[in-house]
């Protein structure tokens, strides 16, 4: 594939398919159509090479599909989970299909835990470029007067408090770096007022704020935003279909795409915010949810 061709498929955020350009015959025309290969050997001109990139709960869903995704445009990727079997297991699956990646256990609700994860990535790859600030979870719906105390506080201290953790101790790299972009993992729930997850939206509106904050605080070297998905094909949603006992086919119903979303096209909408095209974002929140809720 030629340069320039690498160039605009990159733009287009499916560069990382190693030039799968197949002709599909339409009523019209030949048109060429990019078409998803598995994954492949990081190409030699990738759009991230020689960064390094640290992403917090990629062991599964949107965090595992975003590593895969940077590794295979060239990055190096430190990332983090609870669950070591899974970590280990994309660690490998990174490797064997070419790329650079390292799984460490860490716990994003606590400090010491973040600050060893952030401090071993800066030791193990010598610089920090990105951070995705994903790691979150969810709890079965509750009106406020039934949540459990523990249950608002373990949400808060995942999602939002985890967040705050990964940005204070990313930051002072990337400053000393002269550079750097956070991605924060936000959700329509932090923008939309659902019932029955109070500490579910408080958490996520806290990671849109912060993230403003910080991107007022750190604005002249580090470029700082938050992504808002709506309801993505990952272990989370089948946890919400389950305890929300709904069909996908309720899930969707208002949303103007009327499908869930893939992983993927979460990933896409980081790697651009992470990339200098994205050169003059910051402070920004970012939705990707088919269309939303109006
Ligand atoms: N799927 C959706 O519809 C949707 C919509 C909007 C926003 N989001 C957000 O997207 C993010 C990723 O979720 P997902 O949908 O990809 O679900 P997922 O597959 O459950 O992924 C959650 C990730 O976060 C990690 N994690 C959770 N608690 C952690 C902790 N204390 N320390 C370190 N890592 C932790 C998990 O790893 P371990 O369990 O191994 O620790 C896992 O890798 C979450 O912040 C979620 O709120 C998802």
């Amino acid at each position: 594939m030629s340069k320039s061709r690498r160039q605009i498929l990159a733009g287009l955020g499916v560069a990382g398919v190693t030039g799968a350009i197949y002709t599909q015959k339409t009523a019209s025309a030949d048109v060429q159509i990019p078409v998803a290969a598995e994954p492949t050997k990081v190409e030699p001109q990738a759009r991230f090479a020689n960064k390094v990139v640290l992403i917090t709960g990629a062991t599964s869903g949107i965090g595992k599909e975003t590593a895969k995704n940077f590794a295979q445009q060239g990055a190096k990727v430190f990332f983090c989970g609870r669950r070591e079997n899974l970590g280990k297991q994309v660690e490998q699956e990174i490797r064997a299909a070419g790329g650079e990646a390292t799984y460490m256990r860490a716990d994003v609700r606590k400090a010491e835990e973040v600050k060893a994860f952030v401090d071993a990535c800066v030791a193990k790859y010598g610089r920090l470029d990105i951070a995705f600030n994903n790691a979150g979870i969810d709890y079965p719906p509750q009106p406020i007067a039934n949540t459990k105390v523990e249950e608002f506080d373990d949400l808060m201290s995942t999602n939002a408090r985890g967040v705050f953790l990964g940005m204070k101790y990313e930051i002072p790299y990337m400053q000393k770096a002269g550079g750097g972009a956070i991605i924060n993992m936000a959700s329509i729930g932090g923008d939309r007022a659902f019932p029955n997850i109070i500490g579910y939206g408080a958490s996520k509106a806290a990671v849109i704020h912060m993230t403003k904050m910080a991107a007022q605080e750190y604005g002249q070297t580090i470029r700082i935003n938050a992504i808002l998905p709506g309801a993505i094909d990952t272990p989370m949603l089948d946890r919400v279909k389950r305890d929300w006992k709904v069909t996908e086919e309720q899930l969707i119903a208002p949303y103007p795409m009327k499908r869930v979303g893939k992983p993927e096209e979460v990933t896409k909408l980081v790697m651009w915010l992470a990339d200098d095209e994205a050169s003059y974002v910051s402070g920004g929140e970012f939705s990707v949810d088919g269309g939303g809720l109006g």
